[in-house]
């Protein structure tokens, strides 16, 4: 589908008046207040943040608003770590933006968004930052919480979408909104893979051919370990992942894990039921996350072997 290409604004202001013009403009289904959908990114946008959009169009129906924030947040990057190289590609964000039906981007700078410089107050994610992405990135979550808390009240929208590919991000907010009461839906949408499985990623620009053959290793390792499941409980399924993981060149595991996929702590060895499998790996310079839903069923008893006797061999 081609849509218009959407309007940019920049600043508070501009972003106010567009918000308006748009609730005043076009009354929802039923007469009320037409359904806004905010899919908020960092921007260098692939076909895994299109995806998002596309189900933000189809939440806001076709008299609602789809509202894109573009912005590379400063506050969750640590030092060393990307910021000044993050791939910024306004103009190519924006054509493709107008393919999937996006009606509005919100592409502030750093200063509109913290006018006073480094934010005093912030969100802390509290335990559900500390672990897994928290022990390789201190401070990340509190970061990505506390734009994603400020973006929420700039764009007031009534569902927001994120990939699951960042679960615990995705996790990390909804725990947000629950703690915070805060009034919006929060929309997970499946990881958008490549033919060949590697999850999309903005930073998997920064990958040479070769490591980009290497970096397969991530989704290869937990397909296998979710195949492991069904048939050997939750140490099969991180000895399978770890097997191939390790035996990968090229790649650098920060963690492997299998955790609730509600709390993000790991399940202990006998627990069975829905967990998440998840990895975050260097590949060369770059840093990948990846994750896979697991079905852990029981480790099966060694299989006792019922030796037949004469009468019951004998038909
Ligand atoms: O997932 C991202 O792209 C970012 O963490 C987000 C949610 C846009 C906050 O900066």
């Amino acid at each position: 589908m081609t849509t218009p290409t959407p309007a940019v604004v920049s600043s508070r202001e501009e972003l106010r008046d567009a918000l308006l013009a748009a609730t005043l403009g076009s009354p929802g289904a039923a007469g009320g207040p037409a359904r806004r959908a905010v899919v908020m990114t960092m921007g260098a946008l692939h076909d895994g943040h299109l995806e998002l959009v596309r189900r933000a169009r189809a939440e806001a129906g076709p008299d609602g608003q789809v509202l894109v924030t573009i912005f590379v947040n400063p506050l969750q990057f640590g030092k060393g770590e990307d910021l000044d190289t993050y791939p910024r590609d306004l103009d190519g964000d924006v054509a493709k933006l107008g393919t999937v039906g996006a009606d509005l981007v919100f592409a502030p700078t750093p200063d509109v968004m913290y006018p006073d410089g480094d934010p005093v107050v912030r969100v802390s994610a509290g335990c559900a930052g500390q672990v897994l992405e928290g022990v390789h990135r201190p401070g990340h979550m509190d970061g990505v919480l506390t734009v994603v808390l400020k973006l929420l009240h700039l764009t007031r929208p009534d569902v927001a979408l994120f990939g699951q590919k960042d679960a615990q991000q995705l996790l990390a907010v909804r725990r947000m909104v629950r703690d915070l009461d805060l009034d919006v839906e929060i929309l997970g949408v499946p990881t958008v893979r490549e033919p060949d499985g590697l999850a999309m990623s903005s930073r998997n620009a920064y990958l040479s051919p070769e490591e980009r053959g290497q970096a397969l290793a991530l989704s290869r390792a937990l397909r296998a370990g979710a195949e492991a499941g069904p048939r050997g409980g939750a140490p099969a399924v991180l000895a399978t992942a770890s097997g191939i993981l390790n035996a990968a060149p090229g790649v650098v595991v920060d963690y492997l894990a299998l955790v609730d996929p509600d709390t993000v702590e790991d399940v202990p060895a006998d627990r069975t039921g829905p967990a998440l499998l998840l990895v975050a790996a260097r590949v060369g310079t770059t840093r990948l996350i990846d994750n896979q839903a697991v079905d852990v069923v029981a480790a099966p008893e060694t299989p006792a072997v019922v030796p037949l006797t004469g009468q019951e061999a004998t038909p």
